[in-house]
């Protein structure tokens, strides 16, 4: 049976760029999606066409089992929409605006008044519920802006970047308010920037670079494909970055990714603290000083390096891969469909 969200063959072009280019998805009820990817993917084209607010080249979408072409006010009326930007009306209070909201939705004023007051609480705005929104700051009109978005609750919701621009203690406190939302079946699709919140928050990741779905599967599955754990190290010296880069290269599980201006390495490793102290123990044997040195999860850019074997941000062109220790690598992390794992990641390569 196809999910609440469930699309396929998207395509959607602007000019020469191909923004989606044969986009799938599904969405099983009352779960989220994280669908993750750099700037520029395709992920707000991809809201907008599932949204109604965009019309595709060609695909089909349905959400609440209704279609999206066909009978776009009917699926307005079935979901919610946290867009990219904050579409507040900056000359309302926060509570008026979240007032207006509701009674766009056909609460009574009564209803509407409590609702708004109930979320200015959630989202920590009662202090500035009478202060116009253009006095507010970004991450307040963010938190705002997500409040519209539940004044009622429909059904299946889509939430674009809802957490750019908030601080540490706001995010935090905003996926405790989708837990909360999705704990009573809400469908979400949610997209991301950060594999921490794709992590935390979805049951599937669909990660997507320019138009097209690169991996799927779970946080858990997309780590395991991308080697778990680093080992980052900054050396003192950068004469000696090849030779460390040689050390780093024996303990790991793929390709090493060597940052010159940061004087910095970063390998996939299996094996924890136990291992950062080994390799601890064989850099000063081999008389390479070191500044720093720990172990991290993988990031969107380490997904990116094994999923499509460049960073996610082109820009870094300070970085190099150098050869070597991908291909032979146990757990199947280096580029190519070899995932070592099954079919727990399924690679879409159309
Ligand atoms: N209305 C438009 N006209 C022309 N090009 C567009 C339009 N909307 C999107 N694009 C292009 O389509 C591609 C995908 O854009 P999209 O906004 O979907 O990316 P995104 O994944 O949401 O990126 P970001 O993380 O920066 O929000 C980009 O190359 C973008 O420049
Ligand atoms: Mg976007």
């Amino acid at each position: 049976m196809p999910g609440a969200i469930h699309a396929e063959g998207l395509v959607k072009t602007f000019g020469d760029v191909r923004a989606l280019d044969g986009v799938d998805l599904d969405v099983p009820t009352g779960t989220v999606l994280g669908l993750l990817g750099p700037n520029g993917a395709g992920k707000t084209t991809a809201v907008r066409v599932l949204t109604t607010l965009l019309q595709p080249d060609s695909g089909t979408a349905h959400v609440a089992g209704i279609d999206v072409l066909k009978r776009p006010n009917e699926v307005r009326r079935s979901i919610g929409l946290s867009g990219q930007f904050a579409a507040v009306d900056e000359y309302l209070t926060g509570r008026e605006n979240l007032q207006m909201v509701g009674q766009l939705y056909q609460l009574s004023a009564r209803v509407a008044k409590i609702r708004a007051l109930e979320l200015l609480e959630r989202f920590h705005l009662a202090d500035a519920a009478d202060r116009p929104a253009k006095t507010y700051s970004g991450g307040m009109r963010r938190r705002l802006d997500l409040a519209a978005a539940l004044v009622v609750s429909p059904p299946v919701m889509f939430m674009d970047e809802p957490t750019t621009g908030l601080d540490p203690r706001n995010r935090q406190q905003l996926w405790e308010v989708i837990e909360e939302l999705v704990s009573g079946g809400t469908t979400l699709l949610l997209t991301t920037q950060y594999l921490e919140e794709a992590d935390r928050l979805a049951h599937d990741i669909c990660v997507i670079d320019h138009g097209k779905v690169i991996a799927r599967g779970t946080s858990d599955q997309l780590k395991a494909r991308t080697g778990g754990e680093r080992v980052e190290v900054v050396v003192q010296d950068r004469d000696l970055l090849a030779t460390a880069t040689e050390v780093m290269t024996g303990f790991a599980k793929g390709e090493a990714k060597v940052e010159r201006q940061m004087r910095r390495i970063t390998v996939p490793v299996t094996g924890g603290a136990k291992l950062l102290a080994e390799v601890i123990r064989e850099l000063d044997t081999r008389g390479i000083g070191i500044d720093d040195i720990g172990l991290r999860r993988p990031t969107l850019d380490d997904v990116f390096l094994s999923l499509t074997g460049h960073a996610a941000e082109e820009a870094d062109s300070d970085e190099e891969t150098p050869g070597g220790s991908g291909p032979d690598a146990a757990t199947g992390t280096g580029t190519g469909t070899g995932t070592g794992n099954g079919n727990e990641t399924e690679e879409a390569a159309r």
